[in-house]
């Protein structure tokens, strides 16, 4: 039998919740498709780190360097200094591994989701590929003379040749991949009118498309990429971008495809342990209410999946969710609508029946 090990970090909030309904997910998926998933869960997040002192140790990172992928429920609490959890576990994972892809589809399931007067599934079909390892998030710079008139607080945007290539290059191929309408594209989006560094984008971008002759090539500035993912976000199909401009541009386009009840990533790095997670955040006045929407952790385990060679369990899962998005069943993404285990249990179904596979 076919067997896989994976590293569970539910994390914080309501990560363990719905980290739960995705294992539920899981481990069905395993059972009909015939492999078996060696979990090894991780207690990493505040209520770790206020008993012990203890962010993620170094034999924790070993650890996970050695299985296949990990699936993140989300990191953050008011009660610890914002960002330090964050940075140690989620941007931990990403450097450590260097996962310089993350990929964040934005497929809206069903028309009566979105937000958008008459757009429906087929207008909203893109992918996101953030760069995941460079920008303002590597933490070069600091502040300085805190808490005087003469305070200096600097954050460095750092892109290297190497970071930036990669990264473009994996959306070139995933655009192949994709083969969107026969007629694949990827859209660069940056900000190099205003920061002329950016210029290492464009440039390696053009090199790298010369490469594709078959796939046709967009430009878009941020700001200009978040008023058409609004007004024809059927123009998109593969974007890829900077790191911080990612991040964003993905709550965009979570709520383009009917909140952050639905919008999952995964961390890549081809070939080599990933980390998979839905992008919305801990939500800690949610948590223990069984109010989260699971969605979003399911559609990470999809991804997961994909990663690590299932791609059967990969479909049943992606045809499962669209039949519950698309039957009605599901009356709003948001949390409270629907209990986290409901949500989960209706999934279950689904694949039960089998539907679409
Ligand atoms: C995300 C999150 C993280 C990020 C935070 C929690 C550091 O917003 O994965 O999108 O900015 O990358
Ligand atoms: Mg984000």
């Amino acid at each position: 039998m076919r067997s896989h090990q994976i590293a569970v970090l539910p994390g914080d909030g309501i990560g363990e919740e719905v980290v739960r309904e995705g294992l539920r997910v899981l481990d069905a998926v395993a059972e009909m498709e015939g492999f078996s998933v060696e979990k090894t869960h991780y207690p990493y997040g505040a209520d770790h780190f206020l008993a012990t002192g203890e962010t993620m140790p170094e034999s924790a990172f070993e650890a996970i360097g050695q299985m296949e992928a990990c699936l993140l429920g989300a990191i953050g609490d008011p009660r610890v200094e914002t960002g330090m959890l964050e940075r140690a576990i989620i941007w931990g994972v990403r450097q450590t591994f260097d996962l310089y892809v993350n990929l964040r589809p934005v497929k809206l399931y069903s028309a009566d989701l979105c937000p958008i007067k008459d757009k429906g599934p087929e207008d909203v079909d893109m992918v996101v590929v953030r760069e995941n390892t460079e920008d303002a998030y590597a933490g070069l710079g600091g502040i300085h003379r805190i808490g005087t008139p003469q305070e200096v607080a600097v954050a460095e945007m750092i892109y290297t040749r190497d970071g930036v290539e990669r990264v473009i290059r994996y959306a070139f191929e995933h655009a192949v991949k994709r083969n969107k309408n026969d007629a694949p594209q990827v859209t660069l989006v940056d900000k190099s009118n205003a920061i002329r560094a950016q210029d290492i984008w464009t440039r390696t971008f053009a090199e790298v498309a010369s490469e594709y002759p078959n796939v046709k090539t967009d430009h878009a500035y941020i700001d200009a990429a978040c008023m058409w993912m609004v007004k024809n976000p059927e123009w998109f199909d593969v974007v890829v971008t900077p790191n911080l401009f990612g991040d964003i541009l993905t709550d965009l386009g979570a709520m383009v495809q009917g909140g952050m009840g639905v919008a999952a990533s995964g961390n890549i790095h081809p070939g080599k342990v990933s980390m998979f997670e839905p992008i919305h955040g801990s939500a800690p006045k949610y948590r223990g209410q069984n109010k989260a929407n699971p969605l979003a952790t399911i559609e990470a385990v999809r991804m997961m999946l994909d990663h690590i060679g299932e791609p059967g369990g990969a479909n049943r899962i992606g045809q499962a969710v669209k039949h519950v998005l698309e039957s009605g069943r599901i009356k709003s993404l948001s949390a409270g609508a629907h209990a986290t285990d409901e949500i989960g249990t209706i999934v279950l179904d689904a694949l039960e029946q089998g539907v679409g596979v």
